[in-house]
């Protein structure tokens, strides 16, 4: 039985006033034990957050680290710091953050054997674009993607794994049962390869447009652990109700 986790993602949203919907969502779950909760926010707000969930079971994690411990890197914060701020998870390999900044597969493990040097667990994210789709390519362009971005040594203590196909992203267009059971199939297979029985227990999330009207639905597939959620997370409304089906 794997770990099922809610994973919010606010990306670069969220002020001081909005530490509250945080506690909000950790309240709203805090009769659920069948999952964890994790909560994103901008690094701005990792501390702040963490104070609020104290006496909670939610968590915090990062969306980012750097690969290194420290040093010359303007702009950039250790996996270290964050931990330091009171993050236990960090997010890497984020589609937004490869489109935008290049990021590749050997810079996100990169980054995931910093995470763990630092005592993060990581949340590796993989997922093709539309046109990897249309060209028939995504199993393998995501299986590549896998091999690539895992180091050596993952397993359930220190690695979550994310299916966020790009064109589903915010875009209110999520992926349909079979591709996710396909896809999710062949991620499972992929990790199994790479690491051995270890990777069994590995949870794999799904993220893509995942809201309160298609939770249930996507949570009663047997090869979806959880979800990562983007917007729908930002409002304890909109997040605890997808909490609720997956718990
Ligand atoms: O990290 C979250 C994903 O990018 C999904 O975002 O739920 O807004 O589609 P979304």
């Amino acid at each position: 039985m794997r770990q099922r986790l809610a994973v919010a993602n606010w990306k670069m949203n969220g002020h001081l006033a909005d530490v509250a919907q945080a506690r909000a969502i950790a309240d709203g779950a805090k009769d659920m034990t069948g999952a964890d909760v994790l909560i994103c926010p901008p690094a701005t707000l990792i501390a702040e957050v963490a104070r609020a969930l104290e006496g909670t079971a939610a968590l915090v994690g990062a969306q980012d680290c750097h690969a290194a411990a420290g040093g010359a890197h303007t702009g950039d914060l250790s996996a270290a710091m964050l931990r330091e701020a009171g993050a236990t998870h960090v997010i890497l390999g984020h589609s937004e953050r490869r489109a935008a900044y290049g990021e590749s597969d050997a810079q996100v493990r990169a980054k995931a054997e910093g995470a763990w040097a630092a005592g993060l667990v990581t949340v590796l994210c993989v997922g093709e674009d539309e046109a990897v789709r249309d060209a028939g390519e995504a199993e393998a362009f995501v299986t590549a993607q896998v091999e690539g971005s895992v180091p050596d040594g993952a397993g359930p203590h220190n690695t979550v794994f994310a299916y966020e196909p790009v064109w589903a992203v915010g875009t209110g267009r999520s992926a349909d049962a079979e591709t996710i059971e396909r896809m999710h199939g062949a991620i499972r297979r992929a990790l199994l390869r790479r690491l051995g029985d270890a990777a069994e227990a590995i949870p794999l999330l799904y993220g893509g447009s995942v809201k309160a009207a298609n939770a249930e639905a996507l949570f009663a597939l047997p090869q979806v652990d959880g979800a990562l959620v983007g917007g729908a997370s930002l409002k304890a409304e909109d997040f605890c109700p997808i909490i609720a089906a997956l718990a």
